[in-house]
């Protein structure tokens, strides 16, 4: 039964073939802390979901928080990454996971609202006509044998809550599906068309899928758009020429083009 426009139907989730198990707690400081607490247990069962309803601290990238109102997904799926499917998933492959959750999601959208403008900011956002409608978050928790190496992706999405709710400086930046569109969305079924692509697209990473740098070169909205990024000690400024098959940002420089694994971007033309 439907709780609020947000909640997801436990059951329809729980007789997916792809899941595990799947948690769902009313609140949460952070799903993703809560998935790192349970990766670290020496039996699990994986794929595994965990949902809230709402979170209390969430967090994004370095130190940025991550906000959510009512009606928004906020979750974390923990994988095995050598139980991803037929083929395991080898560490080279794993910091292209959080693009390959992106360019699943940019799927997922589409595929339940073909009206919308979906794309990807590059390294770890989901866009709808430019503003923010997702952040991903992947972390790897440190090896402790013999616990199985694991992986933790926290994912929050704009369904259908109001970015009217956010503060200000989220508000100008941000979007949820539902102002898009003016309509509500089944959450569960975003869950599920993301589900079933995100581990179609990650047996193509395995396979070095030429398919995949494909479709998040074709879904990056920074492309041809003039950029600076912070990478570490050093300012980069130049035009963005897309997303290489590595998944690294390219970047024509006055000194020639520059690939970057990681950085913040700071400024973006319009
Ligand atoms: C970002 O945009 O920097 C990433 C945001 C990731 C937010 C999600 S919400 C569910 C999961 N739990 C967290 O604390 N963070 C991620």
């Amino acid at each position: 039964m439907k709780r609020n426009p947000s909640a997801c139907d436990l059951d329809r989730l729980r007789r997916s073939p792809l899941l595990g198990r799947v948690d769902w707690h009313p609140t949460l400081p952070s799903t993703n802390d809560f998935a790192l607490e349970l990766a670290a247990r020496e039996t699990l069962e994986t794929p595994l979901l965990i949902l809230a309803d709402e979170q209390t601290a969430g967090r994004g990238r370095g130190v940025n928080r991550w906000w959510s109102g009512p009606g928004a997904l906020t979750l974390s799926l923990v994988i095995d990454p050598l139980c991803i499917g037929p083929i395991p998933l080898r560490t080279e492959h794993w910091p292209r996971v959080a693009l390959c959750a992106g360019v699943s999601l940019c799927e997922a959208l589409i595929e339940v609202a073909p009206q919308v403008d979906c794309g990807l900011k590059w390294p770890n956002d989901v866009l709808i006509s430019g503003r923010k409608v997702a952040g991903i978050l992947v972390e790897v928790p440190p090896a402790a044998p013999p616990v199985p190496r694991r992986l933790v992706l926290g994912m929050g999405v704009n369904v259908n809550n109001s970015l009217a709710d956010a503060p200000p400086d989220i508000q100008s930046a941000g979007i949820a599906l539902g102002d898009a569109t003016d309509l509500e969305f089944d959450a569960t079924r975003v869950v599920l068309e993301w589900l079933s692509r995100f581990f179609r697209n990650l047996q193509g990473l395995a396979i070095d899928d030429p398919n995949l740098p494909r479709s998040w070169q074709s879904l990056c909205r920074l492309s041809g758009k003039a950029i600076e990024l912070q990478a570490g000690e050093r300012r980069v400024g130049g035009h963005c020429r897309g997303i290489d098959a590595d998944g690294a940002l390219l970047v024509e420089t006055a000194s020639g083009l520059e690939r970057l694994f990681g950085g913040t971007l700071v400024r973006v033309s319009t």
